[in-house]
């Protein structure tokens, strides 16, 4: 089996990432933060000890700036509902993923006013030119998207980050398809609010998402309860990381996540990067070389992350991803991958596209097999009378 869906959630994950699971499980399952007992406290220091890892990862000053969520989409709500009021201005771009468009939807009914502002068709970036033409006196939060995930295109958010912090707005990047597969420093980049999955490209189980808050963002919560702390106070506590951490966390799911990262700290995120850029080179290579094909990816190969997009001319993009997965065994992702305005950027709206995202733990060989395949579907006529239209 070759599986290629990894901008969706990573899999496989490491081994450690299996065995720290079991593991805490067994003997660390108590509840973190509730309770001095030795299960509770073991739980707790897993949790901890994956937050001190995360920030060092990401170069946030303080630990307890970093909070765990459910995924990456609740971790961009809590950052746009936390921080938007009415009359607020934000500047966003125009590629974003559902989990960033939706909640700057409802914020929109809600009176926040909301800028999108298209990328350079050439190149897919957004010019730093039009993001400072559109700051005005109410301009709150720049939101970027880090890496597209359909075309993997990077944009340039050290570059982003300098702008904004001139002008005094807040800068929040999402960075689900990046984070772990990309050096993102929120200190140099002036990154306020960084969103990202832990279950992608840091190699976490689903269920884990992480929240970086910057001293520069005064958020509010958006969901009150339980946090084992300040108990006899019927407020939500205002210290962090517990103001936005109600109710028992996925401390087995943090473990694994911290497991995960310590798999990339080991390996070295260089190292991950030189794999994961050869293999997609390879990729776009050998894909913009079958006739018929499609392809949708970066121009300038420095600012590709390892997601890339294509159609075969006559087949609508379920059908690919049908065929591949039951003649091939091989699992790509199919449709608009939840990002319907980045597929009205490229002209593959509403039919989308099929979609290959890579780890560091495929090998060249599943780049070789896939671009077989993808020449046999496109040269063989009898993949194309399968009558199957899924999206
Ligand atoms: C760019 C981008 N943002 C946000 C998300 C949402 O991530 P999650 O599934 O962790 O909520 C995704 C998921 O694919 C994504 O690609």
């Amino acid at each position: 089996m070759i599986y290629l869906d990894n901008a969706a959630t990573s899999w496989p994950k490491p081994e450690i990432v299996y065995t720290t699971m079991d593991e805490f499980l067994r003997t660390k399952g108590g509840n973190p933060s509730r309770g001095s007992h030795s299960l509770a406290l073991a739980a707790r220091e897993t949790v901890e000890e994956t937050r001190r890892l995360i920030a060092r990862f990401i170069n946030a000053p303080e630990s307890k700036r970093v909070i765990f969520t459910l995924n990456c989409t609740d971790a961009l709500n809590l950052g746009l509902k936390g921080l938007l009021k009415p009359g607020d201005h934000v500047i966003t771009d125009s590629i974003g993923h559902n989990s960033l468009v939706r909640p700057l939807k409802k914020l929109e009914s809600q009176g926040v006013r909301v800028t999108r502002i298209p990328p350079s068709p050439e190149t897919g970036v957004l010019s730093v030119k039009d993001i400072e033409a559109a700051i005005t006196k109410d301009t709150r939060l720049l939101v970027v998207t880090h890496a597209s995930n359909v075309t993997g295109v990077i944009q340039p958010v050290e570059d982003y980050g300098a702008i904004v912090r001139r002008h005094q707005v807040l800068f929040m990047v999402d960075a689900a398809q990046t984070a772990g597969k990309y050096p993102i420093d929120v200190e140099a980049s002036n990154i306020d609010l960084l969103a990202f999955s832990g279950h992608k490209g840091l190699f976490g189980p689903p269920g884990t998402g992480v929240l970086y808050i910057s001293d520069h963002a005064e958020l509010d919560s958006i969901r009150e309860g339980g946090t084992g702390s300040y108990s006899e106070q019927e407020e939500q506590p205002v210290n962090l990381p517990d103001r936005f951490e109600s109710g028992t966390l996925n401390s087995v799911g943090i473990a694994g996540l911290g497991a995960g990262l310590k798999f990339i700290l080991g390996e070295g995120l260089d190292k991950i990067m030189t794999h994961e850029q050869s293999l997609t080179n390879r990729l776009i290579d050998g894909l913009g070389k079958i006739s018929g094909v499609t392809v949708y990816a970066a121009r300038n190969r420095a600012q590709q992350a390892p997601v890339v997009s294509f159609n075969i001319k006559e087949y609508t993009p379920g059908d690919v991803g049908t065929i591949l997965d039951q003649a091939f065994d091989t699992k790509v992702r199919t449709g608009l991958h939840c990002s319907p305005a980045m597929h009205k950027t490229l002209g593959t709206f509403p039919q989308g596209t099929v979609r290959i995202s890579l780890s560091y733990l495929n090998i060249a060989e599943d780049i070789e097999m896939t671009l077989q395949a993808v020449e046999r579907i496109s040269v063989s006529r009898d993949f194309s009378n399968s009558g199957r239209s899924m999206r």
